[in-house]
């Protein structure tokens, strides 16, 4: 009975993550804990009577949120959270 040592060199073949210094965006999830927790919390996503029952109606909340707040975000921002918030909690179809 021999030991087989091929399994050593699949390690070898894993993909390297190199991080290359270049700062990333914040992510949705980071942008929300940043500056959206100050009114409410996840909380009133996950309520029974939530306001928002659609994809474009958590668009337009979130921008009537982020107006309320003056945070002045970015489209890219605005997608950012979409995102974020129907991956986490909302889970409405994406209509592209
Ligand atoms: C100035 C206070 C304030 C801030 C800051 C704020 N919100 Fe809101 N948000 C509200 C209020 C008020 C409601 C409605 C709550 C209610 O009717 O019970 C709400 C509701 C929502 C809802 C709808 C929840 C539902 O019922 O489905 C979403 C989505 C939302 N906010 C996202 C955000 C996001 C994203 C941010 C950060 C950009 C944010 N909010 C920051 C005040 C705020």
């Amino acid at each position: 009975m021999k030991a087989c040592a091929a399994s050593a060199l699949s390690l070898a073949l894993l993909p390297a993550m190199v991080w290359a210094g270049v700062q990333e965006p914040p992510s949705g999830a980071e942008l929300y804990a940043a500056h959206c927790t100050r009114c409410h919390g996840t909380e009133v996503h996950v309520r029974p009577q939530r306001l928002v029952n659609t994809l474009a109606e958590l668009r337009a909340r979130i921008q009537q949120c982020e107006l309320t707040a003056e945070l002045g975000w970015f489209e890219e921002e605005v997608d950012a959270v979409v995102k974020y918030l129907n991956d986490a909690y909302y889970r409405f179809p994406e209509i592209k």
